[in-house]
């Protein structure tokens, strides 16, 4: 036989064995993803669920934290937390810009308590630019606003965040 025709013999032969491959696999990755949307179903009726990993706020409190935040932070740290692209460089004062909330930087670096505490007392206390926010939102709105936030962290850092703070 021509060796054209064995080579093209051959691969005939495995593009339909592929073929085959991934009919076989198609059941079964329909049925996983039923599974993860029964699970997904499940968590969302009380918590807020971006994917597999349980959070630990309500939907309730992250529409809140959205208000809470547009008044309060967004001006500072930017409407969607993502701050702005150079926010490591200092400005002529020496002063660093506002730093992103989003996942980005360091904020999942904190425990929820370390957060609640920035946002309480600011960062003016400790040489730095963030105002306190104690007199101006309760403990509850700090945990909605603090809500809002981490719906911008992906569950890769969220569950960072709680490994290493859990
Ligand atoms: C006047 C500008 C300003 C406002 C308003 C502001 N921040 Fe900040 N924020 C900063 C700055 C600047 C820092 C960095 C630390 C510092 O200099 O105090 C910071 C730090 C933080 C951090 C720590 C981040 C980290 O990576 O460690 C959190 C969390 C935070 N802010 C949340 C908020 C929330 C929530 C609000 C609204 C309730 C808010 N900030 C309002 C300027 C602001």
């Amino acid at each position: 036989m021509d060796k054209k025709v064995v080579v093209s013999i051959v691969l005939m032969l495995a593009v339909l064995g592929l073929v085959v491959m991934q009919a076989s696999q198609q059941p079964n990755q329909q049925e996983n993803q039923k599974i993860s949307q029964q699970t997904y179903q499940q968590t969302t009726d009380s918590n807020i669920n971006n994917g597999t990993v349980e959070r630990w706020y309500t939907q309730q409190q992250v529409a809140q934290g959205a208000d809470i935040f547009k008044t309060n932070c967004a001006a500072c740290h930017g409407p969607e937390a993502a701050s702005i692209p150079n926010w490591r460089e200092p400005d002529e004062s020496g002063n660093y810009p506002p730093p992103p909330l989003d996942g980005s930087a360091h904020a999942w670096h904190h425990s929820l308590a370390l957060l609640q505490k920035t946002v309480r007392e600011g960062g003016a206390a400790v040489g730095g630019q963030m105002p306190p926010f104690k007199d101006l939102l309760s403990i509850k709105e700090i945990d909605a606003v603090l809500a809002w936030v981490q719906t911008h962290w992906n569950d890769k850092v969220y569950q960072m965040w709680s490994e290493r703070n859990g």
